[in-house]
């Protein structure tokens, strides 16, 4: 049985002293979950994450990073500089990425091993725009988007890795996939795994759901077959809501 993953996307929301304080509501809310809680934060509440969540059971992640060891690229951060402060996940090619700053396949592609170089497990997204969904393209895109982010991975990397499926359409629009798409969505990535992977390796891959994910329809969702958790939003910015979608 693959385990329960619960990431909050905190996207560019929360100041340190918020930061502290969400982790300081949380932490008893979820301290008995048998799922997994991670909070991805933006780069500057990074540290006061990790010293809010020690001696917790909430991980903390990053949203993005350069898949460049150093150098002369201003602005950017690169996967030693998380890892020396001990973040345990990033989030790698969010559809906010790809969309606004340009991020590729192949650049998704490159931060994944660049993660895995320094210990870091990347959380990677796929999802399809809701024209390419109507034009009935979305397994298409979402299978290729996997397997160009996953190219040249050992298995044990796969297994290391979190897909998160987040319909485009459905991210910050109060719409969600339905609980048969959403699943049948997933089980073409894991297809697709197994088709270069093999089936071993695709049974431990996690997989989120993604969009529009609430405490009111997180359950049914997470307890579809094929869907290990989510990847959670606007959602994820209130301790109270966040812990009942842990729940
Ligand atoms: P949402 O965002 O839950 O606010 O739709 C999800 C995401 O973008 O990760």
């Amino acid at each position: 049985m693959r385990r329960k993953v619960i990431a909050g996307n905190w996207k560019m929301n929360m100041l340190p002293n918020e930061t502290l304080k969400f982790i300081e509501d949380l932490a008893p809310l979820v301290k008995d979950t048998k799922n997994e809680v991670i909070l991805c934060v933006p780069f500057t509440d990074l540290f006061y994450a990790l010293l809010a969540a020690q001696g917790t059971n909430i991980k903390i992640g990053a949203q993005n990073m350069h898949f460049e060891k150093n150098g002369a690229y201003t602005g950017e951060v690169s996967p030693d500089m998380l890892k020396s402060i001990n973040v345990e996940y990033v989030i790698i090619g969010h559809s906010e990425r790809r969309q606004y700053f340009n991020e590729t396949d192949e650049t998704v592609n490159k931060k994944i091993k660049a993660a895995f170089e320094v210990g870091l497990k990347p959380i990677v997204c796929v999802g399809e725009t809701l024209e390419e969904r109507e034009a009935g393209k979305a397994e298409e895109i979402i299978t290729t988007q996997t397997k160009l982010a996953l190219e040249g991975l050992s298995n044990e990397q796969v297994e290391n890795t979190i897909i998160a499926y987040e319909p485009i359409w459905a991210i910050g629009t109060g719409k969600t996939a339905t609980n048969d798409d959403a699943n049948n969505a997933i089980k073409s990535i894991r297809e697709k795994i197994v088709e270069i992977y093999g089936q071993n390796t695709a049974n431990r891959v996690i997989i989120q759901y993604g969009g529009s994910v609430k405490s009111t329809n997180s359950k049914e969702l997470f307890s579809m077959s094929d869907i290990d958790g989510g990847l959670v939003g606007g959602a994820s910015l209130k301790a109270e809501e966040f812990s009942k979608i842990v729940d």
